[in-house]
């Protein structure tokens, strides 16, 4: 999402709203619950306890999508405040394509999963209840393939989060400028 680099300076807002810092963290801590989860039920074993993480890693990973595309919305109207003043162009430019990055692989990592397993192992429901299996064909070498780009994107996703944190801290810790207290909430 690179709107607060296109945008005219007069048209962003000057701080990211409520709802823009509690998605921002809502959905990172599902990422940061999901990824162990998913190692967790992929080396467990065969048995009633995989068949649970599995459940949880979906269902989680569908609330996760859900967020996202409220995110999404949120910050195609709103926009996104632009970076604080005496940062140097190369790192606007890497902050505004590692977000750009982060929007594509958290679209990309959950939507990919829920192919992946409506493909090979439907149905595909939310908490063991609502049925929210996608229409695709081909069973289960389409669904082992799409899982397998899925995993691909997940460590993608899980490497560029280590770098974007690296960098919020770096922000805060070294620059010691304002960029992580903006999204954080506000007293
Ligand atoms: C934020 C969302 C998600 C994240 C970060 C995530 C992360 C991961 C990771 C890291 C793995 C690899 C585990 C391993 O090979 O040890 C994995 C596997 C898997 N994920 Fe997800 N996932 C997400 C959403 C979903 C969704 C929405 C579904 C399905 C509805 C799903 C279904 C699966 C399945 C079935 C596997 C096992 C693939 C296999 O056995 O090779 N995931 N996920
Ligand atoms: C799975 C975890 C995370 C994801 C997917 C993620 C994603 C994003 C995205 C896409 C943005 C751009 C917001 C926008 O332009 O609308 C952003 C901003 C930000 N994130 Fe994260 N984030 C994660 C975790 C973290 C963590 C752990 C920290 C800090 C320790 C952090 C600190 C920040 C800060 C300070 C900003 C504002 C940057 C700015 O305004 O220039 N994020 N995050």
């Amino acid at each position: 999402m690179t709107a607060s680099t296109t945008r005219p300076e007069t048209t962003r807002p000057a701080t990211y709203s409520t709802s823009q810092k509690a998605l921002h963290w809502g959905i990172a801590l599902l990422i940061l619950v999901q990824v162990p989860l998913a190692l967790a039920m992929t080396n467990v074993g065969e048995g009633a306890l995989q068949n649970q993480l599995y459940e949880w890693h979906k269902s989680f990973g569908l609330v996760a999508l859900a967020l996202v595309a409220a995110r999404v919305l949120v910050r195609l109207s709103r926009g996104a405040p632009g970076a604080e003043a005496g940062l140097p162009t190369w790192q606007r430019r890497a902050a505004g394509v590692s977000h750009a990055a982060l929007y594509g692989l958290i679209v990309l990592v959950p939507l990919l999963g829920w192919a992946g397993t409506s493909a090979c192992c439907a149905p595909v429901n939310l908490f063991w209840s609502v049925p929210l299996t996608l229409p695709i064909s081909g069973g289960m070498p389409v669904g082992e393939r799409i899982l397998g780009v899925h995993t691909v994107a997940a460590f993608a996703l899980v490497a560029l989060v280590a770098l974007h944190t690296a960098a919020a801290l770096h922000h805060h810790l070294v620059r010691r400028d304002g960029t992580l207290r903006r999204m954080l909430a506000s007293r």
